[in-house]
C-alpha cells in the first residue's frame, strides 16, 4: 500500500513541486543525493575513492517533455566526463536515455547520446546507460545495441523483475554484453514483471550465472545480501576472480557492506546522484525500503 502511493507520488507533478521547493526537503535529501552541483558529485567521488571505491556519476532528470533542457543535461555530462579525468578520479558517468530527449525527438537523443559517448571516449572515461519504465525498454536495448557496437565499453542496466529480460539478454548475447544487474525499480503490472520477492530473487540469481558465462566484466546493482553471497559464488564457480566483476551499490545505502567487500578484495562502485531534479530518484529509494520515508518525515519536522 504505502509502495503504491509512493509510486503514485513519484509520478505527480504537484507534489514534486510542493516538495522540492521546500528547503528542508531538499536537505533531507541529501542523504541520498550528493548535491546540487557536479562539484558536490566530484567531491563524493573523490572522498569514495579514498575508500578504494570507484562511482558512477548521474546527473538526476528524467523523462524530459521538451528538448529545452536537454542541450544542458548533455553539457553538464561533458563538463562530467572533463573533470572525471582531469581529475583522475575512478568514475563512469550513467545517463537516463529519456533526459537526452527519447520520448519526443528520438534522433535528437541518438545524436546526443553519440556526443557523450565520443566525449567520454576521448577522455578515457566509460558511459552506463540507465534502464527506466518497460515502455522505454525496447527501444533502450536497440540504441545500447548501436552504441556498444561503436563504444563496446558501454554498460547497459537490465532490471531482473521483468519477464522478457532472458530472452533480451540471448539477443544481446553476441555483442558480449556489459550489464549491471539490477532488480528493477518501476511499479510494473504482472503480465510483464515478477511481483515477489522470492521469484526476482530466483530470476536475479540465473541472470547472475548467465552473466557470468556470456557477458563481459558483469555489474550487480544490489544491496540485497543473499543476491551479494550468490555472485560471489557464482564467480568462483565459474573460475572469475574478483577483478573480473563488480558489485553496486546506491549513494547513501549500505555502508557498512561496501566495506566488507572492499576488504575482501571486490571492486565496489557506488552510483552518486547529483543536481536538483531529485524528487523522482528519491520517492522510488522510500518505495524500495518505507524505513526511508520515516527518515524523510522526520528530517522535515526537525527530530
Ligand atoms: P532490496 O530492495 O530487497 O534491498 C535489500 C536490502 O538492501 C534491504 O533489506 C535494505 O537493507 C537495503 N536497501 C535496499 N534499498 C534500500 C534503500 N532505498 N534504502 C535503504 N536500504 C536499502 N533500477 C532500475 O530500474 N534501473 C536502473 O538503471 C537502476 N540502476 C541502479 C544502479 C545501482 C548501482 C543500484 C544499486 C540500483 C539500481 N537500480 C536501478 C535500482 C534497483 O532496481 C533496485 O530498485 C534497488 O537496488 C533496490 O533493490 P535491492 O536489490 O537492493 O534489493
Amino acid at each position: 500500500m504505502v509502495n503504491r502511493v509512493l509510486m503514485w507520488a513519484a509520478a505527480s507533478p504537484r507534489l514534486q513541486r510542493q516538495v522540492t521547493e521546500n528547503p528542508v526537503a531538499r536537505r533531507a535529501a541529501h542523504r541520498f543525493v550528493a548535491g546540487a552541483r557536479l562539484e558536490d558529485a566530484l567531491e563524493a567521488a573523490a572522498e569514495l575513492n579514498s575508500r578504494g571505491i570507484g562511482s558512477i556519476l548521474d546527473l538526476l532528470g528524467e523523462g524530459v517533455e521538451d528538448l529545452s533542457g536537454v542541450g544542458h543535461a548533455v553539457a553538464e555530462y561533458e563538463e562530467a566526463t572533463q573533470a572525471i579525468a582531469a581529475q583522475g578520479l575512478d568514475s563512469t558517468i550513467s545517463i537516463k536515455l529519456s533526459q537526452l530527449g527519447q520520448t519526443v525527438d528520438r534522433d535528437a537523443c541518438v545524436a546526443n547520446l553519440g556526443r557523450i559517448l565520443g566525449g567520454a571516449k576521448a577522455v578515457g572515461v566509460r558511459v552506463e546507460i540507465d534502464m527506466e519504465d518497460s515502455t522505454l525498454v525496447p527501444d533502450t536495448l536497440e540504441l545500447f545495441r548501436e552504441a556498444a557496437t561503436a563504444h563496446p565499453q558501454t554498460r547497459l542496466a537490465i532490471q531482473a523483475m521483468l519477464r522478457r529480460t532472458p530472452l533480451d539478454l540471448e539477443a544481446l548475447a553476441p555483442l558480449k554484453p556489459r550489464v549491471r544487474l539490477v532488480k528493477g525499480a518501476y511499479a510494473e503490472p504482472v503480465e510483464l514483471a515478477q511481483q515477489g520477492k522470492g521469484e526476482i530473487r530466483a530470476q536475479f540469481k540465473f541472470l547472475t550465472d548467465w552473466l557470468f558465462r556470456h557477458g563481459v566484466d558483469p555489474a550487480f546493482g544490489t544491496h540485497d545480501d543473499e543476491l551479494i553471497a550468490h555472485a560471489r559464488k557464482a564467480a568462483v564457480q565459474a573460475g572469475k576472480g574478483p577483478e573480473d566483476f563488480e558489485f553496486q551499490f546506491l549513494y547513501g545505502i549500505r555502508r557498512d557492506l561496501q566495506r566488507e567487500l572492499v576488504d575482501n578484495g571486490h571492486r565496489v562502485r557506488v552510483y552518486v546522484p547529483f543536481g536538483s531534479a531529485w524528487y523522482p530518484y528519491l520517492t522510488r529509494r522510500m518505495a524500495e525500503r518505507p524505513a526511508n520515508l520515516l527518515f524523510f518525515l522526520r528530517a522535515l519536522v526537525g527530530r
